[in-house]
């Protein structure tokens, strides 16, 4: 049993990583392999649109033939048994290190029909964890949950049921008064990192385990 998670942010110590490093940490509790990816460690780029994973008979059908560092890693995320995947919201969206990565994961495996099943290894259990700046309730208004909800959409018609874990209202800086961020609410931002931030890491150490089970 192997898990490898993906981390999307730029950052290898704060939120993203921290509940991905918690993932990993459950999975290892129960004895499987676990690895975490950091993507900014990386060159690579997204998707060139070479098509070559979609030419029929051609020695990359199925699989992205670009060659970098991401190479060994789509080659870890195809093999391994649970795949998660960890960003920051950025503009609304997945951070630009886990679109490209999602670019490449997805589209090798993507077919433009209906009568053929999608070329991924279908039993692999998946996540999504999501870390951002806006509080739950303001998740709908800024069509984040859309976005949420594509990129599961996604997993589960090329993998299998993916759990998604959200973290809002992130602390963002470790030392607020150097920064203009009249947008916050800084006492909340702070007591929520002390109260409820360790209470995802929980709930990520508890998600890791669950799917590497
Ligand atoms: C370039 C950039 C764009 C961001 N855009 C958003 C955004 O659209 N919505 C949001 O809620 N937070 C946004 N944030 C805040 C981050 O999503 C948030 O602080 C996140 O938890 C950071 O993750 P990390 O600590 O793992 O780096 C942005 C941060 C940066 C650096």
């Amino acid at each position: 049993m192997k898990l490898l998670a993906i981390n999307g942010s730029p950052r290898k110590t704060k939120n993203t990583a921290s509940l991905l490093g918690k993932i990993v940490d459950g999975a290892k509790s129960t004895g499987a392999e676990a690895e975490l990816v950091h993507l900014v460690d990386l060159n690579y780029m997204g998707c060139t649109s070479c098509f070559a994973c979609k030419l029929v008979g051609g020695k990359s059908y199925g699989r992205c033939a670009m060659k970098d560092d991401l190479t060994p890693v789509l080659q870890k995320s195809h093999e391994a048994d649970v795949l998660v995947l960890g960003t920051p919201f950025y503009f609304m969206q997945e951070s630009s290190f886990l679109l490209a990565f999602q670019e490449r994961l997805w589209f090798q495996y993507y077919l433009y029909t209906e009568k053929k099943p999608p070329l991924s290894p279908r039993k692999k259990a998946t996540a999504l964890v999501y870390t951002m700046n806006v509080k739950q309730e303001d998740i709908a208004t800024y069509g984040k949950d859309r976005v949420v909800a594509t990129a599961k959409g996604i997993m589960e018609k090329l993998f299998a049921p993916c759990e998604v874990l959200l973290s809002c209202d992130t602390k963002q800086f470790d030392d607020y008064s150097k920064y203009e961020v009249d947008y916050f609410d800084v006492p909340e931002k702070l007591r929520r990192h002390e109260e409820v931030f360790p209470l995802e890491l929980q709930q990520a150490f508890e998600l890791g385990a669950k799917l590497a089970k």
